[in-house]
């Protein structure tokens, strides 16, 4: 289906992710000192920018698994229902665990996961999403680190689509249907 025009309103420049996401690596790094492994889990797919420059910052032994929850379809609409794709490769039993979202909208999608999650009893286990839109949310549940709270807009770049476009925006935009 061909989509209705859109262009991106430029929301966070690529120079102010670089500079929240040292400083949240950073209390990241002093959260876990003395972790023998951080496990920092990111969420498929939006995560993977933000996974990769955020685990570069951090300074401690650190292992990166995946997991692949859905819930958005090529729809700007949340789906309630969480479906696992792809689960992690290792077991967190006793481990310490970072989970890497980037965004928590309605929070069904991090409320399942880390349910999940924390059914195989991790030592313990922390989120950090990169956005936030409080306004959204459905479900009480927050992130103990959060990049930038954002009003409620869609948003594309620096790993986030719209239907699968725009991942490779190196800063984050509004999208801006035109018709
Ligand atoms: P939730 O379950 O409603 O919290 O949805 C979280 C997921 O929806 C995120 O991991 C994103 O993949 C997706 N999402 C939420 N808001 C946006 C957006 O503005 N742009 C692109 N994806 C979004
Ligand atoms: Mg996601």
């Amino acid at each position: 289906m061909p989509h209705r025009p859109y262009v991106i309103d430029r929301m966070i420049s690529a120079k102010r992710i670089a500079a929240r996401v040292e400083a949240l690596a950073h209390e990241i790094t002093d959260a876990f000192q003395g972790t023998d492994k951080l496990v920092v889990v990111g969420l498929l797919r939006g995560s993977f920018v933000f996974i990769a420059d955020l685990v570069r910052e951090i300074d401690l032994p650190v292992e990166v698994d995946f997991i692949e929850a859905s819930s958005y379809g090529d729809e700007l609409t949340t789906s309630r229902e969480v479906r696992i794709l792809k689960d992690l490769r290792s077991g967190i039993e006793g481990r310490d665990v970072l989970v890497v979202e980037d965004i928590v909208d309605t929070g069904f999608t991090l409320n399942h996961v880390l349910n999940m999650l924390k059914a195989r009893k991790p030592k313990r286990i922390e989120v950090c999403a990169l956005l936030d839109k409080p306004s959204r949310r459905e479900v009480p549940i927050k992130a103990t680190w959060t990049g930038f709270d954002i009003p409620d807009e869609f948003v594309v770049g620096y790993g986030i689509d719209f239907a699968q476009r725009n991942r490779n925006l190196p800063h984050i935009g509004k999208v801006r249907f035109t018709e």
